[in-house]
């Protein structure tokens, strides 16, 4: 079966598993697993934006969420690594060699290449109540593989695609 055939079997089987349940954490470690299970990748999880852990700090930062594989760093500051600079562009990046992408950090020596794919939510009513428009990045789904070049435009559009599922 091909990449694309994978993902075409695989989206309906995401849009059923997380249509009634309400629960983001739930929704995003069953995400993980079928995609895991489904390409045998190295490493396949989220990362959701989250409060500094400093408490005396109200910045945000991304916090490891569920996954599948070996363990991971737990938290990734706003810009930093690939999955950092995902949630600042807003928007998904492939690394064909993450050994060339300035700042990426390593989990695992083994990762070779990389897929980060932001998860967006519309923003709908401001704190107060009040109207606001645009976007935010709630999470982020981080995908790695051993071999180089692992990821290009298909799995771009099918992984964007899942992650709508979950904002
Ligand atoms: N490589 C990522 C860090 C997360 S791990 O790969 C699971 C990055 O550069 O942001």
């Amino acid at each position: 079966m091909s990449k694309q055939e994978i993902y075409e079997n695989l989206l309906p089987q995401v849009v059923s598993l997380v249509q009634d349940e309400g629960d983001l954490v739930a929704n995003m470690a069953n995400v993980a697993a079928v995609l895991h299970e489904a390409f045998g990748f190295w490493w396949t999880g989220f990362y959701r934006v989250r409060q500094s852990h400093a408490w005396t700090d109200d910045r945000k930062e991304l916090v490891l969420g569920p996954f599948q594989g070996p363990i991971a760093c737990t938290r990734i500051p706003y810009g930093k690594g690939v999955c950092g600079t995902a949630w600042q562009r807003g928007e998904t990046i492939i690394v064909p060699d993450v050994h060339q992408f300035p700042g990426h950090i390593a989990c695992s020596s083994l990762s070779q290449s990389e897929i980060v794919v932001p998860v967006i939510k519309a923003k709908s009513e401001g704190a107060n109540g009040e109207s606001e428009t645009g976007n935010e990045v709630i999470a982020v789904l981080d995908i790695d593989s051993k071999e180089l070049a692992t990821f290009d435009e298909t799995d771009r559009c099918y992984l964007e695609q899942i992650v709508k599922c979950l904002a």
